[in-house]
């Protein structure tokens, strides 16, 4: 049982900084943690199943634009340069029999690590390419979705299923590094997270599908 200082924030993703981050399994710690549930909107399922569309939609979009930006070697040696193999990235083994809990659960991890990356992808673009304004645009958007993503999650999960700690493990900061390692790096989470997000989409709307 983790402690958790009472009237603080009601959910709590634990950072794990590790250098070599690992995909550990989520330990969930359930109790009488979870706020009122005046914190859900009514309509929170309806806004997560639009938020997870929305992100499915734009991905591609995202990573070709990104591509774009970052010019040579990127465009004519993408599927060596940006290759998401070496990179970490949560794993993502739900399905459409998982139970719903593990699903929500899967969700919350890899949105909180998007969210931690398009951080790092963003701020190492305003550096490289501060001029790619319709670039740095879809970051900002993408982010901004995410964020209200996570925040919907946090409280379906509190809601119902009392969890309201998740250990979420992050991928490295690619602060210091250079140039090069900045784009490669995003370039390889960006193209991975276009696969993930396609397979959530599929694992989560069938979940949230309306009554
Ligand atoms: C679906 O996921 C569950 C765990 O959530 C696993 O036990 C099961 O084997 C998976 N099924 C398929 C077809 O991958
Ligand atoms: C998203 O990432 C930023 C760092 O870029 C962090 O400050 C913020 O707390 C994160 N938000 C969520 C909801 O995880
Ligand atoms: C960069 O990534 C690391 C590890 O995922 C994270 O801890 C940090 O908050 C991120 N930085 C920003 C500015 O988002
Ligand atoms: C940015 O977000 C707004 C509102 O959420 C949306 O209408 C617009 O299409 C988005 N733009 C991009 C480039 O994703
Ligand atoms: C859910 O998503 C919507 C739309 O982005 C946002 O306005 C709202 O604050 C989010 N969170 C909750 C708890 O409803
Ligand atoms: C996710 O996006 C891809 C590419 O736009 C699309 O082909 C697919 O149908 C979408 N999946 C879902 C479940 O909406």
């Amino acid at each position: 049982m983790k402690f958790v200082p009472a009237g603080v924030v009601p959910f709590v993703a634990l950072l794990l900084l590790q250098r070599r981050p690992v995909a550990g399994r989520a330990l969930l710690v359930t109790g009488p943690g979870c706020p009122g549930h005046g914190l859900c909107r009514s309509n929170v399922q309806e806004q997560t199943r639009r938020q997870v569309a929305l992100l499915n939609a734009t991905a591609q979009d995202l990573f070709s634009l990104y591509l774009k930006c970052q010019g040579e070697p990127f465009s004519s040696e993408t599927d060596k340069l940006c290759n998401p193999g070496s990179v970490f990235f949560p794993a993502f083994h739900v399905n459409r029999t998982s139970e719903r809990k593990e699903v929500m659960v899967a969700m919350y991890k890899l949105f909180a690590f998007l969210n931690a990356s398009l951080g790092n992808i963003t701020r190492d673009q305003e550096e490289l390419n501060p001029t790619a304004k319709e670039l740095l645009d879809r970051l900002h958007n993408t982010t901004k979705t995410t964020r209200g993503l996570i925040s919907n999650l946090t409280c379906l999960l509190c809601k119902n299923y009392n969890v309201f700690q998740v250990d979420v493990s992050y991928g490295e900061s690619s602060k210091g590094k250079s140039a090069f390692k900045k784009k490669q790096q995003g370039c390889q989470v960006l193209r991975k997270y276009v696969q993930v997000i396609a397979q959530a989409a599929r694992v989560l709307l069938p979940h949230l599908s309306p009554p």
